[in-house]
């Protein structure tokens, strides 16, 4: 059954920091996920405040938005089959202790807050995610 999704995703300052943007891109490909669309970014500490509403009441919701709004991120469009769930199994587990082999987060997180990427979680999400940072 066809269920072509968009999903988002962030190489978070972490990665960018340690030039792993290729390498984490060439995986989403030669897992069947097109890469729609993707820009280099830095955004405010507000703008991660914002973007990560929902996170607003856990204690580690601060360091989240400074972190996010610390250097360079890129966000991407991520396309194809089941792409929501896809994402997230490429990523792997949110704490990279825990996360599969072969998981992006696996192979480049250092810890549970720079765990190298985001993705969104369900279709909700994604939708409001793409909108956040693509409609202008
Ligand atoms: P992300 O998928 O970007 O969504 C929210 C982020 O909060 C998560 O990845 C982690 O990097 C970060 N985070 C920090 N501490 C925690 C925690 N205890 N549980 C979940 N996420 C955490």
């Amino acid at each position: 059954m066809n269920n072509r999704e968009q999903t988002l995703s962030i190489i978070k300052p972490d990665a960018v920091e340690r030039n792993l943007i290729d390498d984490i891109k060439k995986i989403f490909i030669s897992n069947n996920i097109n890469i729609k669309n993707s820009k280099k970014i830095h955004i405010t500490k507000d703008e991660a405040a914002e973007f990560y509403k929902v996170h607003q009441s856990k204690p580690f919701y601060n360091d989240l938005c400074a972190y996010l709004s610390s250097g360079p991120i890129v966000v991407m469009i991520l396309e194809g089959e089941n792409a929501i769930l896809a994402n997230r199994k490429i990523m792997g587990a949110t704490d990279p202790r825990k996360a599969e082999e072969n998981t992006i987060r696996k192979l480049y997180g250092i810890s549970i807050d720079k765990n190298s990427v985001h993705g969104s979680d369900s279709k909700e999400n994604a939708k409001k995610e793409i909108d956040f940072f693509f409609k202008d």
